[in-house]
């Protein structure tokens, strides 16, 4: 029986990224978690799309009601971190400063992403050494041990299951267990609560009406920590490539900055979900990173009945591993001409429509398409309309180009650091 397959376009049914209790009887409960989880990310979405970009205080407009003025205070907080990069710094006598950029995007969404996922600050602006951060990272860095284990884990999925084989290091979901048991004890014990995934998922938990279906604290770490998991990296690896190649073409960037300015001059300023709508080409630019760089290169299936392939002689039989190569789809020139151009007017609506649909698939496809994708725009939308206008980007000499592909990282990343110098406009 065949084990693996490698398509270059496919959907179907599905293994999950989703780390669960093994022991879970997950179908029924996992539809609507994964049904809740997906609308709260639409809902997150929204909110953080009003965000003030002027000073840091807290808008006139906060929702008191959701706590949003509390987490769109913090959200712009983040924000004029990552974006003022230590302002006084850039006054004179410093013109310009020079940014590990994945460094710095990464401490911004990993803030978002806490906020949103444990209701928590994880501070990675302010605290070196956070604790997020640290298993974050150790999460992600993968030694030849590890990779081994994930390599195995992939061919044999069943038996690693049989026998709980984890390619998570033991300390990194202690930490997150420790988290949210603590989280959950404190809103529980001083009755407060607050519009997040935290509380979504702790509503399903004290649903004592639903058998079967309500959640215990181990599946709501598993939860939180998949949201933070899936959500931090793959969007700072985005906006890490994004800010790379804006910065190698400063026509491109120009645009993009004209279009930011034109657009919220329309909005007092403000960063709203409204604005950000409107900014059409600056979806372009993430349509476009998305295409060459993404986040996660290739995604797996398991066949669960024969299928043939139609006008040609191949079935693929149940059981069969499938590999979908997002990237090798994404630069197979026969969508894509010149592929390793960056070039975002692929993305206008017209050029969009002549191609395949599935020809473009960074956040996977059919029913476990990834559920933060609207998140992960937006944060990423939000991110670089408060950079770029602000500062102007340019590729600094260290950064070894024509950059290459790290054959170690889980998430898409550039082998060694994007170095870029940031000045004020
Ligand atoms: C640019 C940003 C992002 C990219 C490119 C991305 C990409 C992906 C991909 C390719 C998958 C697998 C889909 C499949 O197998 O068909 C996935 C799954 C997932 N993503 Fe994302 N993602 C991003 C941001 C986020 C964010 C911000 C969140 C959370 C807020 C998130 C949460 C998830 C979850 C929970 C899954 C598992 C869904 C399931 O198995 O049912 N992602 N993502």
């Amino acid at each position: 029986m065949p084990l693996f397959l490698f398509l270059g376009t496919g959907r179907g049914p599905a293994t999950s990224l989703a780390v669960l209790p093994k022991e879970t009887n997950w179908g029924h409960k996992e539809a609507r978690v994964r049904q809740v989880l997906s609308s709260a990310a639409d809902i997150e979405t929204k909110k953080m799309g009003t965000v003030s970009c002027s000073t840091c205080k807290i808008s006139p407009g906060a929702d008191a009601e959701t706590n949003w003025g509390h987490k769109e205070a913090r959200v712009r907080q983040v924000l004029s971190s990552a974006a003022d990069i230590e302002t006084k710094k850039m006054e004179k006598p410093y013109l310009v400063l020079v940014i590990s950029t994945k460094e710095i995007v990464s401490r911004f969404t990993m803030n978002i992403i806490g906020s949103c996922a444990f209701g928590l600050d994880c501070n990675t602006f302010i605290e070196e050494s956070s604790p997020f951060r640290k298993y974050g990272q150790k999460f992600f860095a993968l030694d030849k041990y590890r990779m081994m284990i994930r390599l195995f884990m992939l061919v044999f999925p069943n038996a690693c299951n049989k026998m709980g084989v984890m390619i998570r290091p033991p300390d990194v979901s202690d930490f997150f267990l420790k988290v949210v048991k603590g989280t959950v004890d404190y809103r529980e014990k001083n009755n407060c609560s607050r519009k997040d995934f935290m509380q979504l998922l702790m509503d399903i938990k004290n649903d004592k009406l639903r058998d079967n279906s309500s959640l215990t604290l181990e599946e709501i770490a598993a939860q939180c920590f998949v949201f933070f998991i899936a959500g931090f990296e793959t969007s700072a690896s985005t906006m890490t490539f994004a800010l790379y190649e804006l910065s190698r073409n400063q026509k491109m960037q120009d645009k993009v900055r004209r279009e930011i300015n034109t657009v919220l001059a329309k909005y007092e300023d403000r960063i709203t979900y409204e604005a950000i709508q409107e900014m059409v080409y600056m979806e372009m630019v993430v349509n476009e990173t998305l295409r060459k760089y993404p986040p996660a290169p290739q995604i797996t299936r398991q066949c669960v009945k024969d299928y043939k392939i139609p006008n040609e002689d191949v079935t693929i039989e149940k059981g069969t591993m499938v590999f979908i190569p997002i990237l090798a789809v994404h630069h197979d020139e026969e969508y894509y001409p010149e592929p390793e151009k960056f070039d975002p007017e692929r993305f206008t609506q017209e050029n969009k429509g002549k191609r395949h649909p599935y020809a473009h698939i960074p956040f996977g496809e059919g029913p476990r398409i990834c559920i933060g994708a609207r998140f992960g725009i937006m944060q990423f939308k939000v991110g670089l309309t408060s950079l770029l206008k602000n500062y102007k980007f340019t590729v600094n000499k260290t950064t070894i180009e024509p950059l290459k592909i790290s054959a170690q990282a889980s998430v898409l990343a550039a082998d060694g650091e994007i170095w870029l110098n940031v000045k004020k406009i």
